[in-house]
């Protein structure tokens, strides 16, 4: 009998985590292939810079206190399509999934796609181990669904690509990452911030990767590409629940929490630009540049947001793009500063540091546009 027969069996669980719909099942299942686990693979997820995703705690009470009635309509809507679940099953390989040539592939290139692929990983667990704290620790059963639900999701994309790592000869140990890795606590209400836009910013990046390798097949290297577009309509109704959440609550979104949501929109925009440029090799291989990608990214995910936000960034203002490629310069010469070491190498980074936190600076005093945020939340991935 055949593997994935067995999971058709009554009564059988699945083995596969595509078909797994709870995050407690999916973790067992990714712990026991652990033993193909592999040290590079693992110790890249754990390491913590200001750039590689990051694993977050907060205070689950005062998460768990949150009343969606204000948005009750919308809130069951949503929760019924999640529980509905439509890409149950998707994220496996199938016959689409085309041969990869790891062995040909050039090294620069194989080196920035594995850096890509376990920057990726690490991102869906963090928000996996998130979501898996607060559906164990919550006792409002909104609350507790919603994290489920998602959980549940992440649990299956770090899956899949935990799948395409594996043929590559390498697997992030998640139960290691989960037990070692350091955790970040952050008040809920940057949690709501972060989170919402880490989910919009992953539908945006994932589409728009999809739409551009839909017009040019010739220049998709690996089969994962195909499954962006489900896998992004996951991520686009995480961030809905993550708008609702906010929605029920005005004062969130109003006042001086106005300067953090642009001080959140101003560090995810700026950290994708510069971890994006560290892969060359990775976009030209999709035949992608980098900062036409970034550009379209915040296109996308400044219009989305616009549903909750009051303020969208200026990115067509003139100090943008050239702070952000000063920015950008900084962060290399911070990273062959610490690589040279030595007194000469830590002044080096120190120096650039401070050009980086400047440039920061600058970018955050770019004005911003207001908008009035519109009555109901709600949108459909239309992109
Ligand atoms: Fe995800
Ligand atoms: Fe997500």
């Amino acid at each position: 009998m055949n593997v994935q027969n067995t999971s058709d069996m009554k009564g059988a669980k699945p083995t596969h985590t595509a078909d797994i719909t709870n995050v407690e099942d999916s973790l067992a299942l990714q712990q026991e292939q652990a033993k193909y686990d592999d040290d590079f693979a693992t110790n890249t997820a754990m390491s913590n810079t200001l750039l590689t995703p990051r694993f977050y705690t907060t205070d689950f009470d005062e998460l768990d206190a949150i009343d969606v009635s204000p948005v009750r309509e919308d809130w069951d809507k949503l929760i019924a399509q999640m529980v509905s679940d439509p890409n149950k099953g998707h994220f496996k390989k199938n016959e689409d999934w085309d041969h990869v040539d790891w062995e040909n592939m050039e090294p620069q290139l194989k080196k920035e796609f594995i850096d890509f692929l376990i920057s990726s990983c690490t991102a869906e667990f963090s928000g996996c181990v998130l979501y898996k704290e607060m559906k164990r620790r919550g006792n409002n059963d909104d609350i507790v669904q919603l994290f489920q639900l998602m959980a549940r999701d992440e649990a299956r994309h770090a899956g899949f690509i935990n799948d395409a790592l594996r043929e590559a000869g390498l697997r992030v140990n998640l139960g290691f990452l989960t037990q070692s890795k350091k955790y970040t606590y952050f008040r809920p209400k940057f949690i709501y911030y972060a989170t919402y836009l880490s989910e919009k910013i992953g539908y945006a990046r994932y589409i728009t990767i999809f739409r551009h390798l839909e017009a040019h097949p010739e220049h998709r290297f690996h089969p994962i590409f195909k499954w962006f577009q489900e896998w992004c309509n996951d991520e686009f109704s995480h961030g809905e629940a993550f708008a609702l959440l906010m929605k029920t609550d005005p004062k969130l979104t109003s006042g001086r929490n106005v300067l953090w949501i642009k001080f959140f929109l101003t560090a995810v925009y700026a950290t994708m630009y510069v971890r994006d440029h560290q892969r060359p090799a990775f976009h030209e291989a999709l035949g992608v540049d980098p900062d036409w990608y970034a550009h379209e990214v915040f296109t996308k995910t400044s219009k989305l947001s616009e549903q909750i936000f009051p303020i969208t960034l200026d990115i067509e203002h003139p100090r943008w793009q050239p702070t952000l490629e000063r920015l950008q310069r900084a962060n290399v010469a911070i990273a062959e500063g610490k690589e040279a070491g030595g007194l000469g190498g830590k002044l080096k980074a120190w120096a650039n540091s401070a050009k980086a936190a400047l440039c920061f600076a600058q970018l955050y005093t770019i004005p911003a546009h207001k908008h009035r945020v519109p009555e109901s939340t709600r949108l459909e991935p239309v992109y």
